[in-house]
């Protein structure tokens, strides 16, 4: 240690970041974590993830009771009123009390928390607020931003980004939101069940890149049943804004004749790059790829030893639960021991409703490996699913033909996020589609779905 200040010195405190000093605080290292924010926590807990979640819920529950639905479970609302101020409060405190609880968790595993922006001034050096930090291990956690897109300027007013449109002071009666991906339809949603007319505008032929193409057809059709106007194909070619409005011009990816909307907000959502700038990776000796990310070998360290990166920052998909992995890989290989992420088995969970998840390969991307065995089986014939009047959906497991190996499992469903944990699950431990279908499940649940597209896998379910 001698002349080192610290064994770990993490930049950024998402959950790449914080859950990497925790882990290097538990392993018995000496650690600070640098964050250039007030509060602790990343994009996650204070613009991401965590708001977002607190406004998918509250609009929902407002929807419910504003609309009747909950008429035929004998439930009348009458005179449900929107009061947004509180609702932007109640995410608020929620965003307050889990950031806090990272400083608290902070201060009882004695990680330091620096509070400033990092920049490298040698490979085992940052500087914080004017003040040197020398560490024995450095890992960069500084996460991504939104990308920008070109001639469309955010004023987080009218033209918001994520940040934006999770504080609008009023709903807009027109949102017109650039691009399909889970940030658009997400907090398309939460708008659109507030008030909001919604027109998503993507440029690819369907909404959810990455995600398996059947349940990209099938979410397009719910989210189309719900009131979004969905443009695929399209892209926005202009956006001017006068008088509190804005007028988004768009035309066909392909090119052809323009036309325009006039929107209230208009929120680009069109994907996230890492955060590198101001980091004086030079100094350090590294450069960034084409991608403007981090690269690094599978234990998570880059090319300069001492130095590792983890999360948004590094490529994969940009996934809280991704980086929180790596992050503790990372400290646990820093300490001697041995961290792994398996990448190929993280999920994906888009909280709309309903719900969209995955996990593993595509239906299109197992079959271009090999021989597949495909079962599906649809919310509509889940008991529970159908009790509760809430059926959209299906779930559908790919297999290998030969080993019966779970490859991908894909579920549209109103718990799906929480369902999906069962496929991951199996597919760490290497189940067959048999190991599910012979699995008892309670009865009843949603969770049956999964049990019964495995049975499919089969050609066996039962309630089918
Ligand atoms: P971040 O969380 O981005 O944290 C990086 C931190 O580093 C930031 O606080 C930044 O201030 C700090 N930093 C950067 N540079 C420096 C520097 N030089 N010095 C000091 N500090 C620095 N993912 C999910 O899995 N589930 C979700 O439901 C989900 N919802 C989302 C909703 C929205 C609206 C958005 C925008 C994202 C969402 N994500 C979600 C993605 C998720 O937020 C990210 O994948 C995750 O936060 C990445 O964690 P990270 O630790 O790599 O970086
Ligand atoms: P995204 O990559 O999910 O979607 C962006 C969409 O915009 C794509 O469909 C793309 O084809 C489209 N697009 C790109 N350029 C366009 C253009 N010029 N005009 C119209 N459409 C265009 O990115 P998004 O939604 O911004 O989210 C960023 C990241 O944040 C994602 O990687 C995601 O993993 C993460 N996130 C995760 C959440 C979750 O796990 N529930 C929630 C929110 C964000």
């Amino acid at each position: 240690m001698a002349d080192y200040d610290y064994d770990v010195l993490v930049i950024g405190s998402g959950p790449g970041g914080y859950v990497a000093a925790i882990r290097a605080a538990q392993l018995g290292l000496k650690t600070a974590c640098a964050e250039g924010r007030e509060t602790l926590g990343g994009t996650c807990l204070n613009v991401g993830c965590i708001p977002s979640k607190a406004l998918l819920h509250s609009s929902e529950i407002f929807e419910e009771a504003y609309s009747g639905a909950l008429a035929k479970f004998g439930i009348n609302i009458t005179g449900a009123t929107l009061d947004l101020n509180q609702m932007h409060a109640e995410k608020a405190l929620a965003v307050k009390e889990l950031t806090g609880g990272i400083a608290f968790l902070f201060k009882k595993n004695k990680v330091d928390w620096l509070k400033g922006n990092a920049t490298f001034t040698g490979t085992d050096t940052v500087e914080v607020a004017g003040k040197a930090h020398r560490a024995k291990n450095i890992i960069i956690a500084t996460g991504s931003s939104v990308t920008p897109l070109p001639g469309v300027a955010v004023d987080q007013e009218i033209v918001v980004d994520s940040t934006g449109a999770l504080a609008l002071a009023k709903v807009p009666e027109h949102m017109v939101v650039i691009g399909g991906g889970v940030i658009g339809l997400e907090l398309g949603s939460v708008w659109r069940r507030l008030g909001a007319q919604v027109t998503v505008v993507e440029f690819v032929d369907q909404i959810l890149p990455g995600f398996d193409g059947e349940v990209r057809k099938e979410s397009a059709k719910l989210f189309k049943k719900q009131g979004f106007d969905i443009r695929t194909s399209t892209k926005v070619t202009g956006v001017t804004v006068a008088d509190g409005k804005a007028t988004v011009t768009i035309e066909p990816a392909a090119g052809g004749a323009s036309e325009t909307i006039v929107a209230d907000a208009v929120l680009v959502s069109i994907g996230r790059r890492p955060n590198t700038d101001g980091l004086g990776l030079d100094k350090a000796g590294l450069a960034v790829n084409a991608r403007g990310q981090i690269e690094t070998g599978h234990r998570f360290e880059t090319s300069v030893p001492g130095i590792w990166a983890i999360g948004d920052v590094i490529p994969g998909p940009m996934l809280a639960h991704k980086a929180e992995d790596e992050g503790i890989a990372c400290a646990e290989n820093i300490a001697g021991l041995t961290g792994i992420v398996n990448h190929d088995v993280i999920p994906s969970v888009v909280y709309t409703m309903p719900e969209i998840a995955g996990v593993g390969l595509t239906e299109e991307a197992a079959a271009a490996r090999g021989e597949i065995k495909v079962g599906k089986f649809p919310m509509m014939a889940n008991s529970r699913a159908k009790t509760n009047r809430d059926t959209d959906g299906f779930v559908k497991v790919i297999a290998d033909a030969k080993s019966d190996r779970v490859l991908g499992v894909w579920i549209v469903a109103s718990l799906a996020g929480t369902m999906i944990a069962e496929a991951v699950l199996g597919m760490e431990f290497g189940a067959t589609s048999e190991d599910i279908a012979y699995t008892c499940h309670a009865h009843p649940t949603h969770s049956e779905a999964l049990k019964e597209a495995a049975m499919a896998v089969q050609g066996k379910p039962i309630h089918m």
